[in-house]
């Protein structure tokens, strides 16, 4: 399956991706790289790696999000792209984008949703004293950071942790569950039951 990584930054989660997809047996290749940001850190790693690379600038397009959406479906369609992975993406679609692409369209949120949608889940989940925090891969739906969930990993919430620190330690499951969960949507072992995502037994 041929799958496009949209991010604005880092991509610390785009090159994990990246090097998941690189193994032989993995049943999808990461055709392209977009990013809607000209200074997104990631876009040298994905170069770096030998992908494709596209930057589609959504500042010009202001409130005009259907019309940034249709210069991405372009890039999208030009190279064949069946799978789209958010990560670290900072720009909200449309609900007919959403639907275009639903059930096709992974994104990876620092919590164990539905805890701490939005931003600062970090500061969140340290605010609200939870002793288990993680990541979840979910399926993309028009409301922010919801949608039915793929993968969750936890980890232990420390006493001292800062939003930093516990960034960090969840930073470690993003980037193990999110080729995990691609894997699984790239072999059909994932399909969704209303708003829920069931997994096959492989
Ligand atoms: C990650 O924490 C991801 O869960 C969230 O944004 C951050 C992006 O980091 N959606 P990176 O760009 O993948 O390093």
């Amino acid at each position: 399956r041929r799958v496009a990584i949209l991010i604005s930054g880092r991509g610390s989660n785009m090159a994990a991706l990246i090097r998941a997809a690189a193994e032989p047996d993995f049943p999808a290749e990461i055709a392209v790289v977009i990013s809607n940001r000209v200074d997104a850190a990631g876009l040298q790693k994905a170069a770096a790696s030998g992908i494709a690379v596209e930057i589609i600038e959504s500042k010009p397009f202001g409130k005009d999000r259907a019309g940034f959406e249709a210069k991405l479906q372009q890039a999208l369609d030009a190279r064949g792209i069946e799978i789209i992975c958010l990560a670290g993406f900072m720009r909200l679609f449309t609900a007919a984008f959403v639907q275009r692409w639903y059930g096709r369209m992974l994104n990876i949120h620092p919590s164990l949703l539905p805890s701490f949608p939005g931003l600062d889940p970090h500061g969140q989940a340290l605010r609200a004293g939870v002793k288990l925090s993680g990541a979840t891969v979910h399926f993309v739906i028009p409301e922010t950071d919801a949608g039915p969930i793929v993968m969750q990993g936890a980890v232990v919430v420390k006493d001292d942790d800062t939003p930093e620190t516990l960034s960090e330690r969840i930073l470690g499951v993003e980037h193990r569950i999110y080729p995990d969960a691609l894997q699984l949507l790239a072999k059909g072992l994932v399909r969704l039951e209303g708003d829920l995502c069931r997994t096959s037994t492989v």
